[in-house]
């Protein structure tokens, strides 16, 4: 929120998560973490396994209710939303385990990421799901039932729905995950060409510290349940906490 006193209010973040708590029985997911993801921005979120990275997305898109703390969309409270509306306000997300309709085909799939959007017309939501299929290279397997993609073309099925809407906010939980790399090149190439064509803000988890760093403008650590470091990626990279907790044990070589 910008003060008065600067004339012109800066703009809201994309996002806020603030406050965040989340226990489940006997753990503490969650333990008061505030992130938030400015207008356009994309911020990466690195973690050992169990840190609670995945339970955040889910307390922000809905899937889970928080202990305590808010939720907000350019600075309005989502918290009390249901998933549904929380999508139609532009906050989309993807899953970390695929979470596809396997009888329907490739661009079924796609078109579902519409399903909120039914006000479009539909010459211009068949446009749209082209573009998906073209951007994520897809066009060629459109009529196949998904089920009949390889893992990694699956999961660019998945990216290409939750683009498909142009959201506001974008949640991604380890898109990359199972990728070889051609295919996280044109992971990459999606995401950048989505944030410049819609300003997408975009939060986005992976254990692929060089997809986090070559994307990210700014980095979260969490380590259980604490926010650990913020900061850029060159900051991060070099952040001796940091490598020892998380990078450390990632067997990935850091991109400098
Ligand atoms: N539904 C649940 N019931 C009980 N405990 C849970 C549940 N979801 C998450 N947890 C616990 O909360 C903690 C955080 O889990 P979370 O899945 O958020 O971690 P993560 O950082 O996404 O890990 P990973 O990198 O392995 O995906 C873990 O201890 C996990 O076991
Ligand atoms: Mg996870």
């Amino acid at each position: 929120m910008g003060s008065p006193a600067a004339g012109r209010t800066s703009p809201a973040p994309a996002l806020s998560a603030l406050g965040i708590e989340k226990r489940f029985a006997g753990v503490t997911a969650l333990d008061g973490v505030d992130i938030e993801v400015g207008q356009g921005e994309t911020l990466g979120l690195l973690g050992p396994n169990g840190s609670g990275k995945t339970t955040l997305v889910n307390c922000v898109s809905g899937v889970v209710r928080p202990n305590a703390g808010r939720v907000l969309i350019d600075g309005i409270e989502i918290g009390h939303l249901s998933r549904d509306r929380r999508a139609r306000a532009g906050l989309i997300r993807t899953y970390q385990n695929l979470r596809l309709f396997t009888d329907l085909t490739v661009a079924e799939n796609i078109e579902v990421g519409l399903l909120a959007q039914r006000g479009r017309p539909r010459e211009q939501r068949r446009n749209l799901v082209r573009r998906s299929l073209a951007e994520q290279g897809l066009e060629d397997v459109a009529r196949l039932p998904v089920s009949e993609l390889p893992y990694g073309a699956q999961k660019r099925v998945e990216v290409a729905r939750a683009l498909v809407s142009e959201p506001k906010v974008l949640l991604l939980d380890e898109p990359g995950a199972g990728l070889g790399s051609s295919e996280t090149e044109l992971l990459s190439e999606a995401l950048r060409s989505a944030r410049s064509r819609f300003s997408c803000a975009m939060l986005m988890i992976d254990h692929n510290v060089n997809l986090i760093m070559g994307l990210s403008d700014r980095i979260v650590v969490l380590s259980d349940g604490k926010v650990l470091r913020s900061g850029t990626p060159a900051e991060i990279a070099g952040d001796p906490e940091v490598i020892s907790v998380y990078l450390g044990q990632v067997p990935q070589k850091l991109p400098r």
